[in-house]
């Protein structure tokens, strides 16, 4: 914890155009800096620094911020790392505070492996670069596979010379204990004989560019010597957590807002030389969640590349779903027979290679359907196998929308009918949340602990009222149909943007239903909406994973239903009748306002929106008395959206108010 006169001591410091001038380049504008924004695409800037408020702000996609938002932005850091990083630019000694003496056992301990991996990365380079034997072994190997010396530096590559203990004897001159030389398994467990032998070195970077561990590949062509061998995992190289490439492709993938997933060290190398920076790989090994949640805090767009073996391939796509279940969007590019990314690139050429990739990208779930189809030629009943397994890759994605893209494509390739396909994939779906609600609620310890890890302030205390049976399935009363279809908007579309406003399914909703919030008839679903109405509030997002993991079993369970529920809608005749609330045969869940509506529902809807009105251009005079750019973009675009809504209904119902 950092002691909160440090952190008024780190805000004070800030200069943020010194912040952000670290990443962006800026010209002074008046009394305001400018450049173009890092996080969007743009050509003219339009991205603002204030110093005098020292704040960020972005009219071209809406961003902004201080300069510790801007760091958890940019550099993807947590509140507390971005404070140190603060604190180290100026100079300001955190002292850390309730931190236990293991934990402070345990920071040391990690900065010290940090410090001998630093020192063998020294050793190494030394070896390559300084070294007779490096220079014509080693700095010789590499040349001949093409890599320049600038890609040598970059990458940290290095040698290790074919000696017993070199780096043994060097490291403990140097004053570093044999313990931690050891416990970064840069020697054997005797300590007498280093690990990395005979071998050309790998530096492997965490995200922050600290060298973690090593690979060292033989020079050696004996079959019977591993081709690589790596560090052990250690507290600061958890195997499945690290991506190789991710520190130098970071900026690249997020201005691409692509990555690119190879399998070996060499084609990272090659194809970063190359100017295709947004590389990274696996290592050889099928995709972690850990790195594939690292991928998904870039971009959520990963294009894999896979040597063309179609065996291969079809092995590899299994691992997939797990891609899909984290809302990556997935493309792969089969390499022509025989080439893997490294050899191919150097054959054709960088620009071949990049039109190569670009054109033969197939989306993953199409391109497998397209497989397995192949496979299933004129045989129904694997077919049927294949259209389940189809479905369970499309059941993993956690965006209805995308989902129901998908199905569509898939109904005409596959020649099934769209309904058939939704209501098998909606089974699954429920299906699989069942299953986890049950695992949750046999593990309750566990599943309380996976829900409250930080304990939130904002999680309400189970209400007796609410506790009752959820009577979801018993006839509604009063506006309940109303009410529940509001609710099951916010379940399933609550985070999506509107297409093209810079505000959420959400806050559209809770905007305009934000007068009745205490009025609802079905008390479950006014907790629901209030609790969404103080989540936006507060800034937090209103997101399937919100009621998924509530701490009111009876959220949860409503949530699971409406989540489950068909994407096309059996209106029920209550329905037919309240035409004026969002429908959902729409492509983008949006007010729906060509239907026949009664025109009283209607009036009271405009007098509600005029009164809505009204406090949103309080809102807006007080942020902007307060300064509060970013609240003050979001409360225009609400007032934009509702006086579109307005006019929409007074046109429909032929009413003029009188303001
Ligand atoms: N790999 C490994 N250990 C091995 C073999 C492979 O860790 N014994 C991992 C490495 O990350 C390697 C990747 O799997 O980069 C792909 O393996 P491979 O294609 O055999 O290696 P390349 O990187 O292509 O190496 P090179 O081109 O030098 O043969
Ligand atoms: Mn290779």
């Amino acid at each position: 914890m950092i002691p909160a006169n440090t952190v008024r001591d780190i805000m004070d410091a800030v200069r943020i155009e010194e912040v952000v001038e670290e990443f962006v380049n800026l010209r002074r504008r008046g009394v305001n800096m400018i450049g173009l924004c890092p996080f969007h695409n743009e050509k003219t800037p339009s991205f603002n620094v204030n110093p005098t408020r020292n704040i960020f702000k972005c009219f071209g996609c809406g961003k902004g911020g201080d300069a510790v938002t801007f760091l958890i932005e940019h550099e993807k850091f947590t509140y507390p790392e971005a404070l140190r990083w603060l604190a180290r630019k100026y100079n300001i000694e955190i002292e850390e505070v309730e931190r236990t003496p293991e934990q402070v056992a345990e920071q040391q301990l990690t900065d010290s492996l940090y410090i001998v991996n630093d020192f063998a990365l020294q050793h190494f380079q030394t070896q390559l670069f300084d070294t007779d034997e490096g220079k014509s072994i080693a700095l010789a190997y590499f040349k001949q596979r093409g890599l320049r010396e600038d890609t040598i530096r970059t990458f940290g590559l290095g040698y290790a010379p074919s000696l017993h203990d070199l780096l043994l004897q060097r490291a403990k001159a140097a004053g570093h204990s044999l313990e931690l030389i050891k416990k970064v398994g840069l020697c054997n467990q005797e300590g007498t004989r280093d690990f990395f032998r005979g071998r050309v070195m790998f530096a492997i970077h965490n995200l922050s560019g600290k060298v973690a561990a090593f690979a060292g590949r033989t020079m050696s062509s004996d079959k019977k010597v591993p081709k690589y061998i790596n560090s052990p995992e250690t507290e600061i190289y958890v195997k499945n957590k690290i991506l190789y490439g991710a520190y130098q492709a970071k900026k690249a993938i997020r201005q691409l807002d692509e990555c690119i997933l190879v399998e070996g060290y060499t084609d990272v190398l090659s194809l970063f030389q190359s100017g295709i920076e947004n590389v990274v790989a696996s290592s050889g090994t099928a995709l972690t969640e850990g790195q594939l949640q690292l991928i998904k805090r870039n971009t959520e767009n990963l294009k894999i590349l896979y040597d063309g073996d179609p065996a291969g391939v079809k092995a590899a796509l299994r691992g997939l779903d797990l891609a899909l279940e984290q809302g990556l969007n997935v493309k792969v590019v089969l390499l022509p027979e025989g080439e893997d990314p490294d050899s191919y690139i150097q054959k054709v050429g960088s620009t071949a290679f990049g039109e190569y990739i670009d054109r033969e990208a197939r989306d993953f779930i199409l391109f497998k359907t397209g497989l397995l189809m192949e496979e299933a030629k004129g045989d129904p009943i694997k077919k049927a196998g294949l259209i389940k397994d189809i479905l369970g890759s499309i059941a993993r994605i956690p965006d209805p929308i995308k989902r129901g893209v998908y199905l569509k494509e898939c109904s005409s390739l596959l020649d099934v009918s769209e309904e058939v396909l939704h209501v098998e994939t909606n089974k699954l779906i429920a299906g699989a949340l069942r299953k986890k609600a049950d695992r949750d609620a046999r593990q309750p310890q566990a599943a309380s602990d996976s829900r409250t890890g930080s304990i939130r302030p904002d999680v309400p205390m189970p209400d007796p009222e609410i506790s009752k049976p959820a009577r979801e399935e018993g006839p509604k009363r009063g506006d309940e149909f109303q009410e529940r279809d509001i609710i099951r908007l916010l379940v399933q579309f609550g985070n999506q943007m509107l297409s093209d406003e810079n505000i959420t399914l959400a806050e559209l909703v809770v905007a305009d239903i934000e007068e009745s919030l205490d009025s609802f008839d079905n008390p479950l679903y006014s907790r629901i909406a209030q609790e969404c109405h103080s989540r936006l509030l507060a800034g937090q997002p209103v997101t399937p994973e919100f009621f998924l993991e509530h701490n009111l079993k009876e959220v949860r369970d409503l949530a699971i239903t409406l989540l489950a529920e068909p994407t096309r809608w059996n209106y029920s005749p209550n329905w037919e009748a309240m035409k004026d609330l969002p429908l959902q045969n729409q492509p983008m869940p949006e007010f729906n306002f060509s239907s026949d509506a009664q025109k009283s529902l209607n009036l009271f809807k405009l007098r509600k929106i005029v009164k809505i009105l009204d406090l949103n251009k309080e809102r807006i005079r007080a942020a902007e008395q307060s300064g509060k750019l970013e609240e003050l973009a979001r409360l225009h675009k609400v007032h934009i959206k509702l006086q579109e809504v307005f006019k929409e209904i007074s046109k429909r119902t032929g009413t003029i108010i009188l303001r």
